[in-house]
């Protein structure tokens, strides 16, 4: 036996407005037929009044407990993966872990933009297994809307707003079969900051900022490190690419789920998609599409999953498990 975090529930939230492609044609200069054909995506949901990064994310965590059939205050460790935190201290995860009503625990956010997920994960998963913490909630959860230029076409009809949580609990699995994290991997180069960004923050202009990307060099960067992480996770775990059940990946453009899956030989069919519905809510994007496919019964316990993610850094990560 070993000591393994193993997902105990899942859960999600979306705003209440859903924004369709028709309607972003009435606001930039765009249509269905670029935005469908570049990207995959045919609607977003935008957070309107009374909704932020903390109310979507705690949200999603009522939800993943109650899959987990656990109370609040049994959770010994938040972490949410959020780049657009409800204000720029106090953590929005303590925002949550107040809503939820729990006491004490460990609370803090990770700014690893679209791969924040991942580093949530891996971070609790090593917190869970070193005995800091027994059971964690790890949220992404964003507002991406509010940051970005609703003039610039080349990225405003990319992006959504959402929450994704997980229940993860350290809990002792057979070594060969048993359920749980198997493997994690993480990686971040600096060097390309100016690919994408967001051109503010407290420290420089004293303002939030907006989103600014080079679209074309980030695709080509995320297919090759996306692929080359998810190789390591598979090496680390021991796992063959066939023995994959499902890819959960980071939902920023259908195009590179498709070209990352067939750089690995992987069935497009096994890639969990909801870009479509979604867009690209960054660090929710991961929770979100394992949510959707955890209760649509795809994703059955035993499957081996492979959640990945990269974003602004840029960072990337992989993680392999038994669900
Ligand atoms: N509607 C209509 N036309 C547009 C739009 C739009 N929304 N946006 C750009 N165009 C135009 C451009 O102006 C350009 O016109 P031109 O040829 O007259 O100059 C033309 O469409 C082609 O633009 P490109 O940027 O070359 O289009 P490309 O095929 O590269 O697609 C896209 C752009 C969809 C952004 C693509 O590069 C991409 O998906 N990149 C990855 C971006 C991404 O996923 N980022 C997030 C990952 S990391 C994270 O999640 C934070």
């Amino acid at each position: 036996m070993t000591l393994r975090s193993v997902i105990l529930g899942t859960g999600s939230a979306l705003p209440r407005r859903r924004m369709t492609n028709a309607e972003l044609a009435t606001m930039v200069d765009t249509s269905d037929e670029w935005i469908v054909g570049r990207t995959g995506i045919r609607e977003r949901y935008i957070a309107g009044e009374g909704e932020t990064t903390a109310t979507l994310a705690t949200d999603a965590a009522r939800r993943a407990l109650d899959m987990a059939g656990l109370a609040a205050s049994e959770i010994d460790l938040i972490i949410l993966a959020t780049a657009t935190p409800d204000q720029t201290f106090p953590a929005s995860a303590t925002i949550v872990q107040a809503a939820l009503g729990i006491d004490d625990c460990i609370a803090f956010d990770v700014a690893a933009v679209c791969s924040g997920f991942l580093y949530g994960v891996t971070v609790a998963d090593n917190m869970l297994r070193g005995g800091a913490a027994k059971t964690a909630l790890v949220i992404g959860a964003e507002t991406f809307s509010r940051i970005l230029d609703w003039e610039d076409r080349t990225t405003c009809v990319l992006f959504g707003d959402g929450a994704g949580a997980i229940v993860l609990r350290a809990e002792e699995s057979d070594q060969a079969s048993g359920r749980g994290i198997l493997a994690s991997r993480l990686h971040a180069d600096g060097r390309y900051n100016n690919l994408l960004n967001v051109d503010g923050g407290p420290s420089t202009t004293g303002t939030v900022g907006k989103v600014r990307m080079k679209g074309q060099d980030v695709f080509r960067h995320a297919v090759v490190n996306l692929a080359a992480v998810m190789g390591e996770v598979l090496e680390a775990s021991g796992i063959a690419s066939d023995d994959v059940d499902w890819v959960v990946p980071h939902q920023a453009n259908a195009r590179i789920l498709d070209a990352t899956a067939r750089k690995l030989g992987l069935a497009p069919e096994r890639v969990v998609v909801t870009v479509d519905r979604h867009a690209n809510t960054s660090a929710a994007s991961v929770p979100l599409a394992l949510d959707t496919a955890v209760r649509d019964g795809r994703i059955q316990p035993g499957h081996i999953v492979i959640l990945e993610a990269m974003g602004g850094g840029f960072t990337w990560g992989a993680s392999i498990l038994r669900y």
